[in-house]
């Protein structure tokens, strides 16, 4: 199954050092950018992410960043 872009943009959160988030890899999830679940249906799985530090990070909402879960600015090309 293809990946789906969520959002042509980053998704701005932030989070809490030590604590773990699942970023979604297949664009299905409805809790963008995490996971729900929804990969089940596209056959992939949800990439960890664990905070370092308590800060704001900008997670990928294309889906095609190649420091995911992160943005690298790869929709800028888009
Ligand atoms: S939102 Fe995917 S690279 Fe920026």
């Amino acid at each position: 199954m293809e990946i789906k872009t969520a959002k042509n943009e980053p998704y701005p959160v932030k989070v809490i050092k030590g604590q773990t988030y699942y970023w979604c890899t297949c664009g299905l999830s409805k809790s963008q950018p995490f996971c729900d679940a929804s990969h089940q249906r596209a056959d992939m799985m949800p990439l960890e992410f664990i905070a370092t530090e308590t800060m704001t990070v900008y997670f990928c909402g294309c889906k095609q960043s190649a420091n995911a879960p992160l943005c690298d600015g790869t929709h800028f090309s888009l």
